[in-house]
């Protein structure tokens, strides 16, 4: 279990004030934020831009100290018993940050390896199969300066599991990926999860990737938690309304009457708006799903159905609304 206890970060910057003069400032980047990620679950962790992600990411794989709070991975202390926790978790970034582009994909995951101290016999026998599972085995021995982009990403990614980490944190892992490689790689994140019983937490601005792929979801804004949940939850928490639009060549007063009817055995609301060239549109909220009545009474009135659409709010909708400042 990794555990996230009322942790905060603030970082120090250097100002400049006036022409010689400069002053500290500090900047808070998390404030008294918790959660927890199990083994065997992926965990999104979503915000704007700026919400404290990667500063949060960056503390669990120990590579930056809190200023505040406590973060324990299987009970191991990340500032006190960093080196242990080293060896528990690792980090994979989107970009093409942190390979050396001269070395080969190779040479770049000995490299690491070495760095986690493992030995020259254990990453003889893991480099391969890592290059196979991410399926670069065929450019092992070229220089990553001529890789395209996925395949510095598979790189990266098999450089993040060279320690086979039970905690893997994925901070925005298909950022510019073309669509197959990013598929790919989602695949791939469920089979270490629900194979070798991994623990994710991921961040992504991709809203379909996180629906996709995440047990439970912590969204934070200016590093603080402002929802928790489930993606269904959360956004059944926040939205409780569905939108059906019928658009009609006219709403006769006996639909109109029929519609007051059903009100006393289904709850929702209707109004009527004027659509541009092709009559009306009924649009009802509810929280049931009353379509099947509502069609039934429509097709009891002889009135065709131009069109209808069925608008459910989704996560991202979530997101958006509680990105604009109102809570869950
Ligand atoms: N090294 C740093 N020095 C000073 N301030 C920083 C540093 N890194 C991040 N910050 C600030 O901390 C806050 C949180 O940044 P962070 O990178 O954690 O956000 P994020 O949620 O990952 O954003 P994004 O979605 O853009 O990646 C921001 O206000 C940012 O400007
Ligand atoms: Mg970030």
């Amino acid at each position: 279990m990794l555990i996230v206890d009322q942790v905060s970060k603030v970082y120090r910057l250097k100002k400049r004030v006036g022409l010689l003069r400069s002053e500290w400032q500090d900047v808070p980047a998390v404030n008294k934020l918790s959660f927890q990620i199990e083994p065997g679950k992926i965990v999104g962790l979503l915000g704007i831009n700026g919400a404290g992600k990667t500063t949060t990411i960056k503390m669990c794989s120990t590579l930056l100290e809190p200023s505040g709070g406590s973060i324990s991975v299987n009970g191991l202390d990340v500032v006190k018993q960093d080196r242990q926790v080293k060896s528990l978790v690792n980090m994979i970034a989107g970009g093409e940050r942190m390979l050396y582009w001269r070395l080969t994909g190779r040479e770049n995951l000995v490299y690491f390896g070495h760095l986690y101290g493992l030995s020259s016999s254990l990453l003889a026998e893991r480099i391969p199969q890592l290059l196979k599972e991410v399926g670069i085995e065929e450019a092992a021995d070229t220089p990553v300066e001529r890789y395209s982009k996925g395949m510095k990403q598979r790189l990266q990614i098999a450089r993040g599991l060279i320690n086979d980490p039970k905690y893997i944190f994925l901070d925005e892992p298909t950022l510019g990926l073309d669509v197959a490689i990013a598929k790919h790689l989602r695949k791939y994140v469920k089979e270490l999860v629900q194979a070798k019983g991994k623990a994710v937490l991921l961040t992504s601005h991709y809203i379909q990737e996180v629906e996709e792929l995440c047990d439970d979801i912590y969204v934070i804004d200016k590093g603080r938690l402002i929802a928790h949940g489930t993606p269904e939850r959360l956004t059944k928490s926040l939205f409780k309304e569905s939108t059906l639009r019928v658009t009609l060549p006219q709403i006769s007063e006996s639909l109109a009457e029929g519609l007051r009817e059903l009100m006393q055995s289904h709850v929702f609301s209707w109004e009527v708006q004027e659509a541009a060239e092709e009559g009306c549109e009924l649009i009802i909220r509810s929280e049931a799903d009353v379509t099947s009545p509502i069609l039934a009474l429509i097709s009891s009135n002889k009135l065709p159905v131009l069109k209808l659409t069925s608008e459910h709010p989704n996560l991202e909708d979530a997101i958006v609304y509680l990105a604009e400042g109102r809570s869950a």
